[in-house]
């Protein structure tokens, strides 16, 4: 199961990873795709995950809203190449990963190279807070992922705002140093939105007011990511060992969105 996925320089990638289910992947690659075809974006949605619910939705769509282009990368297709198989039309220039619940740490190790951003939804309970800080540490230390250029970001999802299991996942990938760029509210309107093919993007606003503004911080800190092309950095070489966590100056907290203790340097950066 490698994420080596055809394409051009242009395409950039999006991977959302986290090996507990209900997590919240599913739901935030389909918002994210949603999120780029409101923009009337070319996007694509590629399905890892055997239960194929990215697709299931896709196939719900309506006509009227901009189509995002989906690719079953789950199915075992034995008479074409895989490569033919992952393939996408050349004006795709987004691709959201939706990736399956219970991965090894080698296989999530082949989701990570290539990816311009990598975001892991995690629930505000302390069971998955701390199988996320397992993940977390797997991904830096194992995958290589370099947190230095700040490609890895954690979303915390199903958020009530004064949840304290919310506080405590902040306090401890604030000590951790992991950005939290973005926290999705716990809201009827994600599910609605997964039974009609939408997404809270493409919803009526009225219903979606609070939704929206809950994407923000996660969509400043994901754009300026697809706008900067990977380097060597973002790619450690086989064998190198991982560098220390450095920190990126252009991390969007959340300490305006929701209260929290104070922060090291205030502002918006750590
Ligand atoms: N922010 C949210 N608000 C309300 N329900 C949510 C939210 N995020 C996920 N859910 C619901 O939780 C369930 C699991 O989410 P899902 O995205 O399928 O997780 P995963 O793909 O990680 O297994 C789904 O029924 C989904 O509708
Ligand atoms: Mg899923």
């Amino acid at each position: 199961m490698t994420l080596n996925i055809p394409g051009h320089r242009e395409l950039r990638k999006i991977v959302i990873l986290n090996p507990k289910g209900g997590s919240g992947k599913t739901t935030l690659a389909m918002n994210l795709a949603g999120y780029f075809a409101s923009l009337g974006r070319p996007a694509a949605l590629m399905d890892f995950d055997p239960q194929g619910s990215s697709i299931r939705w896709l196939k719900k769509r309506p006509a009227a809203q901009t189509a995002i282009y989906g690719v079953a990368a789950f199915e075992k297709k034995t008479n074409v190449t895989r490569s033919f198989q992952l393939r996408m039309p050349p004006d795709i220039r987004y691709v959201v990963v939706d990736t399956p619940a219970a991965m090894t740490t080698a296989q999530l190790t082949e989701f990570t190279p290539g990816a311009d951003a990598i975001l892991v939804p995690v629930l505000p309970s302390a069971i998955d807070i701390d199988a996320a800080s397992r993940l977390i540490a797997d991904l830096l230390l194992v995958a290589k992922v370099n947190q230095r250029m700040g490609r890895l970001g954690v979303v915390a999802n199903r958020v009530r705002e004064n949840n304290l299991a919310f506080h405590k996942l902040m306090a401890f990938l604030d000590h951790l140093q992991i950005p939290i760029v973005g926290a999705l509210r716990d809201s009827q309107n994600y599910v609605h939105a997964a039974d009609e093919g939408s997404s809270i993007h493409e919803m009526h606003p009225s219903r979606t007011k609070k939704d929206l503004a809950s994407w923000l911080p996660l969509t400043s800190w994901l754009e300026p990511r697809l706008n900067t092309a990977l380097n060597d950095c973002d790619a450690p070489r086989f064998g190198e060992s991982p560098k220390p966590w450095g920190v990126s100056s252009d991390v969007v907290y959340l300490h305006n969105h929701f209260p929290r203790r104070a922060a090291k340097g205030g502002g918006h950066s750590l």
